[in-house]
């Protein structure tokens, strides 16, 4: 594939290379490998219009260790303050010849549009509500280095899926890859349109109680409070009794589960700070697994060598 643009870019096979590769990215930087001259003399524009820690210094981290040149764009402070449009900032780039572009926007399938003007890669690093694949696959990579597979393990999915480019993904990318995914929340969060339309690949269920105990992972949320209107959040406190996870309710989890979450956390509401650092947390881990991921995704769009 040319662009990683959503997680339904992948088939299972492409998918499984892409974790295959990480595997072997990680096991590099485990020998002390710190540098690949795998794309060296290429360029790796990274194109946040939209605020980011994680993503942002992984891509500058995992393009760095294969050797690539890296520019970094923050829209704070360039001429998208004056009005430039987001063709003529991907004119500009593609004249500075970027290889690859990965973008994080606040408007959904902008890198579709990216796609259209600039000769290299476009890499979807969030996109409004609507995706963020290299997340699904960090995320999925955690998954089968935790519990050795993804095929037939039970996934909650927890919290504010209405806004989450992260829960949309996933859902995806682990069902691809034969896992069952069930998304759980408050009505107001999984909408009844939402719902349908993804009621084909997942279940639903407004019982986070309920669900625990059958599942092999669970997935908080972070709830966006800054793409909400008041009706569909009520109130925190009757959120976090809900549907936050607490040091009681993960008891109620199986012993192999594990517990993720995507951060930035709101800790104390979606998920307990207890919870978030506690052995079964795999946030940390969820990160670094990120740098070996989005390394392999450079690596086998840009054809390293
Ligand atoms: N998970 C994630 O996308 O985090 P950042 O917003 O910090 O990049």
């Amino acid at each position: 594939i040319k662009h990683l643009r959503s997680a339904a870019d992948l088939d299972a096979a492409t998918a499984t290379l892409i974790l295959d590769t990480a595997g072997e990215m990680a096991a590099l930087s485990g020998r002390e490998v710190k540098k690949l001259p795998a794309l060296r003399g290429r360029t790796v524009v990274n194109l946040f219009y939209e605020d980011s820690t994680r993503t942002r210094i992984s891509f500058e981290a995992a393009a760095k260790r294969l050797s690539a040149d890296v520019i970094n764009f923050s829209a704070k402070g360039s001429s998208v303050s004056k009005g430039e449009s987001l063709k003529d900032t991907a004119l500009t780039l593609q004249a500075m010849g970027a290889d690859a572009v990965v973008i994080r926007h606040s408007a959904s399938g902008a890198p579709h549009r990216l796609a259209n003007w600039v000769d290299g890669s476009v890499v979807n690093a969030g996109d409004g509500t609507h995706e963020h694949p290299t997340q699904a696959l960090l995320d999925a990579y955690t998954m089968r280095s935790r519990l050795g597979r993804l095929d037939g393990l039970k996934v909650a999915i927890v919290g504010d899926v209405l806004h989450s480019r992260v829960a949309r993904s996933n859902v995806l990318l682990l069902t691809t890859l034969g896992a069952q995914v069930t998304l759980v929340g408050p009505p107001t969060l999984i909408p009844l349109d939402v719902a349908a339309a993804l009621a084909e690949k997942t279940q639903v269920s407004y019982d986070l109680d309920a669900v625990l105990p059958d599942s092999d992972v669970v997935m908080m949320l972070r709830v966006q409070t800054e793409r909400m209107q008041d009706s569909y959040f009520p109130s925190a406190r009757e959120y976090s009794r809900r549907y936050g996870l607490d040091v009681a309710r993960m008891k109620k989890l199986p012993e192999h589960a594990i517990v993720m979450h995507p951060g930035p956390m709101n800790r104390g509401m979606e998920i307990a700070p207890e919870v978030a650092d506690s052995p079964r947390s795999t946030i940390v881990e969820q990160v670094a697994n990120g740098v070996s991921v989005r390394m392999a995704v450079l690596y086998l769009l840009l054809g390293g060598k």
